[in-house]
């Protein structure tokens, strides 16, 4: 029986990656979430099932317990963890030790572009092991007008991001852990890369309208220019590493850079991706004063 170790299991993707795969009625895996704390981590929805072993990637002696008797594993890799020489190599070289034979790796749209990424050197280091990989690319998370704009758009009535009149074309990170679950689970996907997006690119100017109307008040669309953003950002104690993603990331879109559509989702599921508005319909609560 093949046994799937997920880093990251209590976030966006990871989560939902748990659920998704612990929800199939004839599975016939074993899943084992990677998380920092067990005893908060096993109280979320979904966790029940699956096994739960202390895992950090800043803690060397948590990776050869994480690994025993796992044949699968879906990296990915947490925000906070940038410096990938330090924290994720050293994983990945005990992965090769270990009995993995297959990886699928949770990258970002554009991080086989652009050096600056962390995902690009961890894309670049998978490609050189001998384990294969499948890589996948998804487009901005829906849940970050949740985790990264959220109190901005329920507290100041506005979407503070400087990607001018670009467009995004976001994608549910719960679509996201479908395709990866497809791509662990099933035949043929080694040696691969998928990029993987919402069904439509759209401005930040109707996605503030599509607010406005579900929220019935209206949220304006301030697009400050990156250096103001930078500041911003600054004054709010982000880390730095993030920031310069994110400006990379909305600068992309200004630029007309992330207005692709893929077919992805559809070929490998059959269904189509989440829209952004029943996203906003769903999580209402969030936003509302
Ligand atoms: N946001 C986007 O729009 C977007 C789009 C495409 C790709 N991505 C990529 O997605 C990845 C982030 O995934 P996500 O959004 O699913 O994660 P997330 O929601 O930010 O959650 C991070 C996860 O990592 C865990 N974690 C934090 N520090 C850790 C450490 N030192 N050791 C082990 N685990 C640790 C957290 O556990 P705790 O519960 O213990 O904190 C949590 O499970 C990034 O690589 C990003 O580039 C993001």
């Amino acid at each position: 029986m093949d046994k799937i170790l997920i880093t990251g299991a209590t976030g966006n993707v990871g989560l939902s990656a748990v659920r998704f795969l612990m929800s199939q009625k004839d599975r016939d895996y074993e899943v084992v979430a990677a998380v920092r704390d067990i005893d908060s981590a096993k109280n979320l929805e979904g966790m029940a099932e699956a096994r739960l072993v202390k895992f950090e990637f800043d803690e060397p002696a948590t990776y050869a317990p994480a690994l025993k008797g796992v044949n699968r594993l879906l990296l990915i890799r947490p925000n906070q963890v940038s410096d990938v020489s330090k924290h994720i190599f050293p994983f990945l070289n005990q992965v090769e030790k270990s009995g993995v034979k297959h990886i699928v790796f949770v990258s970002i749209v554009g991080a086989e572009r652009n050096r600056v990424f962390a995902n690009h050197r961890i894309e670049a280091h998978l490609k050189k092991m001998k384990i294969p990989s499948t890589i996948v690319r998804p487009s901005l998370y829906m849940q970050n007008l949740i985790t990264l704009h959220g109190l901005e758009i329920r507290n100041s009535d506005h979407i503070y991001i400087p990607a001018g009149s670009g467009m995004v074309n976001y994608i549910d990170a719960r679509d996201v852990a479908r395709v990866v679950s497809e791509l662990l689970t099933k035949p043929g996907h080694e040696a691969k890369e998928y990029e993987i997006t919402g069904q439509e690119p759209m401005d930040f100017y109707r996605i503030a309208s599509m607010f406005s109307k579900e929220l019935g008040r209206e949220i304006k669309y301030s697009h400050p220019n990156t250096i103001k953003f930078i500041r911003q950002k600054l004054l709010e104690k982000k880390g730095y590493p993030f920031i310069v993603t994110l400006s990379l990331l909305y600068g992309a879109a200004r630029n007309g850079k992330m207005a692709h559509t893929s077919s992805v989702f559809k070929e490998l599921t059959g269904s189509e991706p989440r829209k952004l508005e029943d996203f906003i319909h769903e999580n209402k609560k969030f936003w509302e004063k």
